[in-house]
């Protein structure tokens, strides 16, 4: 097919609502390692991984080459089965997860992991009450929408009262409070425990959080806040659970979980994307005495099936033996520092945040007002684009550019991703590049 008539069709069977980027849309034709090409032949460096997805590289052979042998010996049997391929990847999880967290349920997607991790947390306490933030998101099925606290991804939802109520968030660049960090003492966190007394029963089955929320534009708290958090979901009675849909399997740098670089043990770890490389595979991790409290029979059909789950062990390893988490802060740090030369020399960045390989600029219109940007942010996309660069896009503004390239890049991948970002800004603001005006 050419490309004009994969376009038309996209356009024709999928539903409206699949959105995709840029005016003229990337029509992807292979993809290896941090390169992917479009139909037309065009090469980009990758530095978006299928939505923090690829965390290992496109293609890698030595995980399609597991993968491959898989399909050829057992493709599918369902979890009525016991098999090697689904016993061996929940305990190399078990071997990897923090504190005694040592059994999984495993299903297709990051949604379907909430679900589960809501479902059984309400099992496990007798509450119903659960405790999201602002600028969170949880995924696409009702009970993960109502989770969600982007107004953009909640269109569907019923009237009818889910049980989820949201806490500030811990923005610090647009302090919900209007407050600095650390002056604040991090008042938001303070915020939990005030809507927890004055928008719930007082007794609340759950808190679900992001390390650092992904989706509303890679917001990084500041160091105590989920301490401060976590003891008051304690308090009134709520498990912690720790959406790692973005930040797990070492993308925040030297540790496996986004969460513990904020030395909490959370009760219930939920993640998707990266643990598969690219194959759909969903997992929300506990302990087995809250496993244990799910009442009655569930069955996911494809969950664990034999093929993600040998493709995600494969990714395990392949992190540990290539030591990709070290990778990840090395030249995680190596690119932060060329975000913030960006950020020096060009005014639309007016925040630079993230960890490790998960790194995000917010545009701003006005560095004073912090007016938000988001034609600019499509315009820095496109740029992008043309000079081959793929980035994505985030914020409840629409005005973050997020990255998140396989943990494989080098700081030469680095160099050449800032190289562009700086032409790109450089086009979309010429009167601004080189002012240095903060
Ligand atoms: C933090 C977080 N949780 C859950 C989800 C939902 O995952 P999925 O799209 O696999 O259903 C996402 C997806 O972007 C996410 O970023």
């Amino acid at each position: 097919m050419t490309k004009e008539e994969i376009l038309k069709k996209h356009k024709q069977y999928l539903f409206p609502s699949v959105f995709t980027y840029y005016t003229d849309p990337l029509v992807t034709d292979h993809a290896s390692m941090q390169h992917l090409w479009d139909v037309e032949g065009k090469k980009y460096l990758d530095f978006f991984g299928g939505i923090v997805t690829i965390s290992v590289g496109h293609a890698n052979p030595r995980i399609t080459g597991k993968i491959k042998a898989q399909i050829d010996k057992l493709q599918h049997a369902s979890t009525v089965f016991p098999n090697e391929a689904i016993v061996a990847i929940a305990e190399k999880l078990a071997q990897i997860a923090p504190g005694e967290i040592s059994q999984t349920y495993f299903t297709n997607s990051g949604t379907e992991a909430n679900e589960m991790a809501i479902q059984v947390a309400r099992m496990y306490t007798g509450s119903y009450e659960v405790m999201a933030l602002r600028h969170g998101y949880s995924g696409r099925s009702l009970l993960a929408q109502s989770l969600t606290a982007h107004s953009t991804w909640r269109k569907s939802l019923p009237v009818a009262n889910s049980g989820v109520v949201h806490a500030m968030n811990p923005y610090c660049y647009r302090c919900p409070l209007g407050k600095t960090y650390p002056s604040c003492e991090v008042a938001c966190a303070k915020d939990m425990e005030a809507v927890i007394q004055t928008s719930t029963s007082g007794q609340i089955a759950a808190l679900i959080a992001e390390p650092i929320q992904g989706v509303g534009g890679f917001i990084t708290p500041p160091k105590e806040y989920f301490k401060m958090v976590f003891k008051i979901v304690k308090d009134y009675g709520g498990l912690f659970i720790s959406d790692e849909v973005q930040t797990g399997w070492g993308r925040t740098g030297k540790r496996w979980f986004g969460i513990e670089q904020w030395e909490v043990t959370p009760d219930i770890i939920t993640s998707a994307k990266g643990l598969g490389n690219g194959v759909p595979v969903g997992v929300t991790m506990t302990r087995p005495e809250i496993a244990a409290s799910f009442k009655g029979l569930q069955i996911s059909t494809f969950g664990g099936n034999p093929v993600t789950s040998v493709a995600a062990k494969a990714t395990i390893e392949l992190i540990e033996e290539d030591h990709l988490m070290d990778n990840a802060a090395t030249v995680g740090a190596y690119y932060r520092d060329g975000l913030e030369s960006l950020q020096k020399k060009h005014d639309l960045v007016g925040d630079v945040r993230g960890m490790g390989l998960m790194q995000a600029l917010e545009f701003v219109k006005n560095r004073t007002t912090k007016e938000p940007a988001p034609q600019e942010t499509n315009q820095f996309m496109e740029e992008c684009r043309k000079r081959g660069l793929l980035v994505g896009k985030g914020g409840l503004f629409g005005n973050v550019i997020r990255t998140s390239p396989p943990l494989i890049i080098t700081k030469g991948d680095v160099d050449e991703a800032i190289k562009i970002m700086d032409e790109a800004l450089v086009a979309i603001s010429p009167a601004l590049a080189g002012a240095g005006k903060r």
